[in-house]
């Protein structure tokens, strides 16, 4: 049975104060805290494993490596990649989009190009891609979104034609929550000769992913979003294209033989992992999707779907407050503005309630211009959110509107 008192146990941070108050996170997509396994996990290595990987034959190198592989494992099967090699530590999502549009993208994208980008994206899921484009002279095309917040799927075939290289998509959006249908979507893609890119960082927390069932070409997310460190991220692609692209980073790690003639590459994934990897956070990685799979995810998502029912009730019962994003697939967020109250003062009143919550553009400028507003407020929900702390959070809005209008 889902038991949320005993799961608020296994995060130390929950239990302090903030202002005197008892510390009400609702800040989880921009990073959610941490379980002690994964605490305790990243001290175990520095307390008595830590040696750098793959590069000496003495024990603690050894015990170190062999740990490091198992996460790889771990994360493959966590996100259903058949082999383990396909699984690429990164620095963050961020870094692992960056390492497709500049190894795949460079190599693959030509001038006359496009690429189908939709409008929700998190900026680094499109910030890279236009980068490309411009270096190229590639079209950027956008996959619109409704007022509602659904994208706009039954537009992309006019978006598609034999020049389509990439389609770069949302499995949830961090400001909309929206969690698009993406089968149809990679599959569109893939008809037309494109690959399908996945940003995974809010979806892979809620609900999880299978990257083969979908067969999205690559599927990217950051640990830190997942219960695990910061600094640690994942690109999972498949074979045929991993082993087709050029490296992005040179450096130790990542090369067979070296010369100043020729150097020629380590295989997949080791070609893509340059320079002394963060071990400590894959391990630590390891350990969040081990604690997640301690757990019933079934009931995780069931219970972050509550906490969204009934922060959406009760904020819509707020006068002048709007709610951006109503997709019938949402993950649990809910971004939000009140009329006349700007969202970084509602963000600051709350915070003095004891509520964290993220206020601005979210990194996801151009889903504020759909909507013509400067910022929003969104409160995003964990696994060790409780229906109480959602009343608070009406409550808290309830009294900032009181105060500010
Ligand atoms: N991308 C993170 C967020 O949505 C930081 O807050």
């Amino acid at each position: 049975m889902f038991d949320i008192n005993k799961i608020r146990e296994d995060f130390p941070i929950l239990s302090r104060e903030v202002y005197g108050k008892p510390l009400v996170y609702f800040d989880n997509g921009a990073t959610a805290q941490k379980p002690r396994v994964v605490i305790e996990a990243v001290d175990r290595m520095y307390d008595s494993l830590n040696a750098n990987v793959h590069r000496g034959v003495h024990y603690l190198s050894e015990e170190s490596t062999t740990l490091f592989e198992e996460a790889r494992r771990t994360v493959a099967e966590f996100i259903g990649a058949p082999q383990k090699e396909q699984i690429i530590f990164t620095a963050g999502a961020t870094a692992s989009l960056n390492t497709v549009v500049y190894s795949w993208g460079e190599k693959f994208v030509r001038e006359g190009d496009n690429i189908v980008i939709s409008e929700m994206e998190h900026h680094s899921n499109l910030v890279p891609w236009q980068l490309l484009a411009e270096r190229k002279g590639a079209e950027i095309r956008v996959l619109p979104f409704d007022d509602n917040g659904e994208l706009m799927v039954e537009k992309l075939p006019a978006l598609l034609d034999e020049r389509t290289k990439a389609v770069a998509v949302t499995q949830a959006s961090n400001t909309l929550g929206t969690r698009p249908c993406l089968k149809p979507i990679i599959d569109m893609a893939h008809r037309v000769g494109a690959i399908a890119v996945v940003d995974g960082c809010q979806g892979v927390v809620h609900g999880g992913v299978d990257v083969a069932a979908l067969d999205c070409d690559f599927y990217a997310f950051s640990g830190h979003k997942l219960y695990a460190p910061t600094g640690i991220g994942v690109l999972y692609g498949k074979m045929e294209l991993l082993e087709a692209m050029p490296p992005f980073l040179g450096g130790g790690d990542m090369v067979d033989r070296v010369s100043f003639e020729r150097t020629t590459f380590a295989p997949v994934p080791m070609k893509f992992e340059a320079g002394t990897a963060n071990y400590v956070g894959a391990i630590g990685l390891g350990a969040a999707i081990g604690y997640l799979q301690s757990l019933d995810l079934k009931e995780v998502e069931a219970h972050e779907q509550a906490l969204l029912q009934r922060a959406t009730t009760l904020l819509e019962e707020i006068d002048g407050l709007r709610i951006y994003g109503h997709a019938a697939d949402k993950s649990s967020l809910v971004s939000f503005n009140v009329e006349g109250v700007h969202h970084y003062d509602m963000g600051m009143i709350l915070d003095k309630l004891g509520i964290a919550v993220r206020t601005g553009q979210h990194c996801a400028e151009p889903v504020m211009t759909h909507y013509g507003v400067t910022g929003m407020c969104r409160a995003s929900f964990a696994l060790y959110n409780t229906m109480e702390e959602v009343e608070q959070l009406a409550a808290g809005v309830r009294r900032a509107v009181g105060m500010l209008r």
